[in-house]
C-alpha cells in the first residue's frame, strides 16, 4: 500500500514533534518516499538531521534556502505528493490552513497540493477545545482533510486531557487507507463480526473461548481500505479499533444479536467471522459464586444462532471452525444457515485459527465451489476472502 509513494510528512512546533521521527521511520521501513518538510518552530523541538538520516531525503525548513533541492520550486513537492501528513498539526497551523494562509514551505505545500491531506492534531487540552480551534477543526474537515486523533492522556503541561497526538501506528495505518480509498469495494456497506463472545455466570467470571478477534479486524481493515463502509462488532479483544470504522463493542451472544439486526439493515454484506459462544449460562447469579462445595453444576442453554435467524436480503458470509472433516461439516452449516459462503477454518494447526497471525482455510460457496488456500496472513485471508464479495455482490 506505501510502497514506492510520496508522502509529505508535515512536522510543526509540538512537544509531540519528537514522535514524527517513528512516524517517519514507519514510512520509510514500509516503502513509502517520505519527504519532510519542518516549519521553523519544529526544528526547536527536532532536528532536521535526525528526519534527514532516517529518511535519507533532503528535509525542507525554509522556503528561501536556496540550497534546498525544492527552494525554487516549491511547489513540486505538492505535486509530487501522494498523500500530506502533518504530524503533529499545532493550533497555529490548522488556524493557518484553514485560513488560506501560506507563509511557510507547510502551508505552500498544503495550499497548492491536490493530494489527500492528514491533519494530526496535537496541543493543550484546553486550546484544542477553544471555540476557534474546533471551527478551525470544522472547516479542514469540510475541505475534505482527513483528521486523526487527538487522544487523551496526559500532555506536556503534565495535564491530562484530550490533545496527545495519535499513536504512530494509527496514524499510518489512516495513511493506508486514504491512499487505497476508491477501490473495488466503495459505496458497499459491509458488517464483520469478531471476537469471542463472553456469557456471565456471575458478576466476575463468564464462559468464553480464545478468538483474539484478528481475523475480524483484519476482514474491516481489508474492507475499509477497498472503500467499504465498515460496522465492526466486536466482542471484547485487545486490539485497537481500526481508523476509518464504526465500531460497535458487545459481550455477550445476544448483545452481538442485536446488534447485529440493528447493523444489517441497508447492508450489503454480512461477514460472521466472531467465535460466538454456543451456550449460555441459564441463570446468572447476582453475586460472585462462592466456592463451598468441591463441585458446581451450570446448567447451559443454547445462545441464538446469529447468523441462522438474521434476515435480509444481503451476502451472508459465515466462518466455520473445525478441527476434523473440515470441508463436510463447513459444507453442513453452509447449507444449514443458507450462507453464500462458508470460510472453513482449519484449528487444528497452531499457525491457524484461533489467536494466529496466520490462517489456513477453504472457501466454499452455495454452487459447492471449493477453493482450498494455503497458509496466509489473516490480512491476506482477508483480501481473498473479500475477492469472492467482491464477485458475489457483482452477481446479485
Ligand atoms: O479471532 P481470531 O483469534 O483471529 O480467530 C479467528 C477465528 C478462528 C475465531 C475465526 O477464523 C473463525 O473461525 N470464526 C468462527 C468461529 C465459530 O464460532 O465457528 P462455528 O463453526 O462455531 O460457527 C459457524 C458460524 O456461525 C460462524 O460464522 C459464527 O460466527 C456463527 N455463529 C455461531 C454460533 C452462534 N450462536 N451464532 C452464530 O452466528
Amino acid at each position: 500500500m506505501l510502497a514506492n509513494k510520496t508522502v509529505i510528512l508535515g512536522i510543526t512546533g509540538s512537544l509531540a514533534a519528537y514522535k514524527a521521527a517513528d512516524i517517519a521511520s514507519k514510512l520509510t521501513q514500509a516503502g513509502a518516499r517520505v519527504e519532510v518538510v519542518m516549519t521553523e518552530s519544529a526544528t526547536k523541538f527536532i532536528t532536521p538531521l535526525t528526519l534527514r538520516s532516517i529518511t535519507s531525503r533532503p528535509v525542507v525548513t525554509d522556503m528561501f534556502e536556496l540550497a534546498s533541492e525544492f527552494s525554487i520550486e516549491h511547489v513540486a513537492l505538492a505535486e509530487a505528493a501522494d498523500v500530506v501528513v502533518i504530524a503533529p498539526a499545532t493550533a497555529c497551523v490548522m488556524a493557518k490552513l484553514a485560513a488560506g494562509i501560506s507563509d511557510d514551505e507547510l502551508t505552500c505545500t498544503v495550499l497548492a497540493t491536490e493530494a489527500p491531506v492528514i491533519v494530526a492534531p496535537a496541543m493543550h487540552a484546553s486550546m484544542f477545545q477553544n471555540s476557534v480551534t474546533q471551527q478551525n477543526l470544522a472547516k479542514l474537515k469540510a475541505r475534505g482533510f482527513t483528521i486523526v486523533g487527538p487522544e487523551y492522556g496526559r500532555l506536556a503541561s503534565g495535564k491530562v486531557g484530550l490533545g496527545r497526538l495519535a499513536e504512530t501506528d494509527k496514524i499510518i495505518d489512516t495513511i493506508g487507507q486514504v491512499l487505497s480509498q476508491g477501490r473495488d469495494l466503495t459505496s458497499k456497506r459491509i458488517v464483520v463480526t469478531a471476537g469471542g463472545t463472553q456469557e456471565p455466570i456471575d458478576p466476575v467470571r463468564h464462559i468464553g473461548n480464545r478468538s483474539s478477534g484478528k481475523m475480524g479486524y483484519a476482514l474491516a481493515e481489508a474492507a475499509r481500505n477497498r472503500g467499504a463502509e465498515v460496522k465492526l462488532i466486536t466482542a471484547p479483544t485487545s486490539l485497537p479499533e481500526p481508523v476509518g470504522t464504526e465500531v460497535v463493542s458487545v459481550k455477550t451472544a445476544a448483545e452481538m444479536k442485536e446488534a447485529v439486526a440493528r447493523a444489517v439493515i441497508q447492508a450489503d454484506a454480512l461477514i460472521m467471522a466472531a467465535a460466538v459462544a454456543d451456550y449460555q449460562p441459564k441463570s446468572v447469579a447476582e453475586a460472585k459464586i462462592k466456592k463451598e462445595t468441591p463441585t458446581l453444576t451450570l446448567e447451559l442453554i443454547r445462545t441464538p444462532d446469529i447468523l441462522t435467524e438474521v434476515k435480509g436480503n444481503f451476502l451472508k458470509v459465515g466462518f466455520a471452525a473445525e478441527s476434523q472433516n473440515i470441508v463436510a461439516n463447513a459444507k453442513q452449516k453452509l447449507e444449514r444457515k443458507q450462507l453464500d459462503l462458508i470460510v472453513a477454518n482449519d484449528i487444528t494447526d497452531p499457525s491457524s485459527g484461533f489467536g494466529a497471525d496466520t490462517n489456513k482455510v477453504t472457501l466454499i460457496d452455495k454452487q459447492g465451489n471449493v477453493e482450498d488456500l494455503p497458509l496466509l496472513t489473516k490480512r491476506e485471508v482477508a483480501d481473498r476472502i473479500l475477492d469472492r464479495v467482491v464477485s458475489l455482490l457483482a452477481k446479485r
